[in-house]
């Protein structure tokens, strides 16, 4: 990425920039248009909302921890009317619950169905193929609107086969970048719907960008070295294979799972079909404060580990296995928390990186090597 800005109006630029508006396709696995944002995450949540809705629409958002709130308050800071339905922050959403509350809409008032696919504060993943079954048995016209922020390129995820209308995804975490891109992957349905939404919107239009993108332009600045970086990323996860990355989470998933469990502490994630692979959040015993944990582990092993948040804040903290992550980063991340948990007087069993690593590198018995 350290490399000298081209100009943005070149034919060098924009080779580059069809080359990625092309590659990011596959990882949205889409066939659809991509755009790019110089932007966080919520640039992308905001968005998917201002280009296909109008003031005063309903929506229908479901409680699944912090980043669905702020994506509520979002939501109603630009006068949508959202139905926010409650949750205890421990599981996703309920295909049942969509079914019922679509069925209950008989008049088609709900104008989009909207997401979090991976809940970074609780690492609990929502069946987004579920939903859209349910959606599609009630015959309800509503756009389906997904955050992908920290599944996208580390969870399977699939925009089209899924007929999700906005995907929603940042830079930051699957996509092993620095932070500053977002991105919506736009269903042929969603650009219909950004024909008649009367929402206010400029540096989001999807139309001031879909034009130069054509020829692999952006009608803004675009953010010239994250460019260089994203198509390294795209690079790399086409490499590796798209289902062998998948892969390589869920059993880093698996493994940190065995830890905890040895360690005798509380995953927050409470149906194993809800597991996040990019994400495994941890209840701290009661009276034991997490932040003060993680401060021991980051003085003494230098290492981060992520916060619970809002009213999680203090009593839980998070493994992040997501991204550019291997066996042996893995381990040592497990062996942190666990010389962590010892430091800071804890109470937990021992063993729990000897789970892990048995998880990851399997005894194989004769038996079994045979089949
Ligand atoms: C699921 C999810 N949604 C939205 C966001 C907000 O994105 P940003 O902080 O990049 O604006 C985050 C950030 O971590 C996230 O994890």
């Amino acid at each position: 990425m350290h490399r000298a800005v081209i100009d943005h109006r070149s034919a060098e630029f924009a080779k580059l920039g069809s080359e990625i508006l092309e590659n990011l396709r596959p990882i949205f696995q889409t066939t659809g248009p991509v755009v790019i944002y110089p932007a966080s995450g919520t640039g992308a949540w905001e968005a998917a909302i201002v280009n296909t809705l109008s003031p005063g629409d309903r929506v229908l958002m479901f409680e699944t921890g912090h980043f669905s709130q702020l994506w509520q308050q979002l939501a109603e800071r630009f006068g949508l009317r959202v139905d926010y339905v409650p949750g205890n922050w421990r599981s996703g959403v309920s295909a049942a619950e969509v079914a019922s509350r679509l069925a209950d809409d008989d008049r088609h008032t709900y104008k989009a169905v909207m997401v979090v696919h991976n809940e970074t504060s609780t690492g609990v993943t929502s069946g987004i193929a579920e939903i859209r079954q349910a959606m599609n048995r009630s015959h309800h016209p509503a756009l389906l609107m997904v955050d992908t922020i920290s599944s996208l390129g580390s969870i399977d995820y699939r925009h089209d086969e899924w007929e999700v209308d906005v995907t929603v995804a940042g830079s930051q975490k699957g996509l092993m970048l620095p932070p500053g891109l977002s991105f919506n992957a736009i269903s042929q349905k969603a650009l219909a719907a950004n024909k008649s939404a009367k929402l206010p919107r400029s540096y989001w239009d999807w139309q001031e960008m879909l034009g130069p993108n054509r020829n692999g332009y952006f009608p803004t600045t675009p953010a010239t070295t994250l460019l260089y970086g994203l198509k390294e990323a795209l690079a790399m996860l086409q490499e590796e294979g798209l289902n062998h990355v998948f892969r390589r989470h869920d059993r880093h998933a698996q493994a940190t799972r065995a830890a905890v469990r040895t360690w005798g502490l509380e995953i927050v994630c409470e149906d194993p079909r809800e597991y996040s692979s990019a994400v495994t959040a941890v209840f701290m015993p009661q009276g034991h404060d997490a932040d003060r944990l993680r401060s021991i582990i980051l003085e003494n092993f230098d290492m981060s580990l992520g916060a619970g948040l809002s009213k999680l804040a203090g009593k839980v903290f998070r493994i992040g296995h997501l991204g550019s992550f291997n066996d042996l980063m893995l381990a040592g991340t497990l062996s942190g928390v666990e010389m962590g948990l010892r430091l800071a007087g804890v109470p937990h069993q021992a063993g729990g990186v000897t789970a892990a690593l048995q998880s990851l590198a399997p005894v194989e018995t004769p038996a079994s090597a045979g089949r």
